[in-house]
């Protein structure tokens, strides 16, 4: 689908389809197309929980004021970022240490330089990573779109209860919740609202 249809069509879709799955392996595709968002150090800070069964969806339903979406379309992600992403526990690093042909010091200039900019305060990790992993969810939203798949991105969710009762440790945080399916076509979807231009938001300098 071209690029700016993605844009235009992509709506935060309140009512799914109850009788509509999602094929796995169309949310596989989602998720590796939606993985090609960028991230600092492309150190991909981030991990998704797949909440599909029933009894998962109920337990996030109770911890997502009730929002019915997430009970009616047949998948919600949990988009979780990783507080220690930087650490040079990464297994990405090993990737760019092989990537860089073994270029040891390169890769420890990096994880240092990582680890001054993300990990030095509770402050910094929490923007390191909430900030990709919000990249990795805009991401999946278009990816979903491109597939011709509804979303509806929730922050409207108790993040330290969802944090506990999926198991998270201390390092995540819990970015956002996005339910993925189709739209319900008995519903109406409201029409979308304006957004602020150019002009309203920017501020040249
Ligand atoms: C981070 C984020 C959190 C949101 N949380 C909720 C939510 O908890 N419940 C809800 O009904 N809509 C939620 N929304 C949807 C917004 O209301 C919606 O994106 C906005 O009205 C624009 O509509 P559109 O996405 O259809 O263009 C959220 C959107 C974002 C980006």
């Amino acid at each position: 689908m071209e690029l700016r249809k993605v844009y235009d069509e992509r709506r935060s879709v309140n009512f799914f389809d109850k009788n509509r799955g999602l094929d796995d392996n169309l949310l596989k595709d989602i998720v590796n197309l939606a993985v090609l968002a960028p991230s600092a150090f492309n150190l991909q800070p981030w991990e998704i929980i797949a909440v599909k069964t029933k009894d998962a969806k109920e337990r996030l339903l109770k911890l997502s004021n009730n929002q019915d979406k997430v009970i009616d379309a047949p998948v919600t992600l949990i988009v979780v970022g990783d507080k220690n992403g930087y650490d040079k526990s990464n297994p990405v690093w090993a990737e760019m240490l092989q990537t860089l042909g073994g270029n040891n010091e390169a890769v420890e200039g990096a994880q240092g330089a990582a680890a001054f900019l993300y990990g030095t305060s509770e402050e910094r990790k929490l923007k390191f990573a909430e900030s990709n992993g919000g990249l990795l969810a805009m991401s999946l939203m278009y990816a979903a779109q491109s597939f011709g798949v509804d979303s509806h991105p929730m922050s409207g969710i108790d993040f330290d209860g969802i944090k506990k009762e999926f198991g998270l440790d201390d390092n995540k945080t819990v970015v956002m919740t996005i339910a993925l399916g189709y739209f319900d076509k008995a519903q109406s979807l409201y029409p979308r609202r304006p957004r602020r231009g150019y002009n309203d938001i920017v501020k040249e300098v």
